[in-house]
């Protein structure tokens, strides 16, 4: 029986956000501009904002042991996880650019980054929404879920 998937999503205008949203998309552009990204030369920032208000930032962290680097999303995710154990994180916003080349496309976050996003929304039972920019529009999921279809999870596992 043939099945599908259907994702919802909305692209709008940065400017047509609302204004907590377009805070978190210029606190993940500044942060993009810390990113630590001798090698790719393509940095990329992620905000989160969290159930108190927060705002927690990430940027790619490279090294020349190139596995060893974290994507930007991660690396916000950690800190908030790690730092702010008993808050929710509502949104993420997340930006890349490059100094070095043209780089004009709305950054999509790698399916690593996807399973994190995914395992946090689980495991606070809320949904993260999730807004991917360039320099001027925005693609707004509501559910970090949507992102990653037939997720790897627990529920099939011993004891879980
Ligand atoms: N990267 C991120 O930080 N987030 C993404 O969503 C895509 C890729 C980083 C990893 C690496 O440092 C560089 O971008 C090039 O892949």
């Amino acid at each position: 029986m043939e099945k599908s998937i259907n994702i919802n999503y909305n692209q709008l205008a940065i400017s047509e956000l609302d204004q907590l949203d377009q805070e978190l998309v210029t606190a993940a552009k500044e942060a993009s501009k810390n990113a630590y990204a001798p090698y790719s030369k393509f940095n990329v920032g992620a905000a989160l904002k969290l159930g108190n208000g927060d705002i927690i930032v990430g940027n790619n962290q490279e090294n020349i042991a190139y596995p060893s680097g974290l994507c930007a999303e991660r690396v916000a995710l950690f800190n908030a996880a790690s730092n702010h154990p008993n808050e929710s994180i509502e949104t993420i916003a997340v930006y890349a650019a490059s100094e070095s080349f043209d780089y004009k496309d709305i950054v999509k976050p790698c399916g690593a980054c996807r399973q994190v996003m995914c395992e946090y929304e689980i495991k606070q039972s809320a949904n993260i929404k999730v807004i991917l920019v360039n320099e001027t529009e925005a693609i707004v999921i509501d559910k970090a879920g949507d992102l990653l279809p037939f997720i790897f999870d627990a529920s099939g596992l011993k004891d879980s």
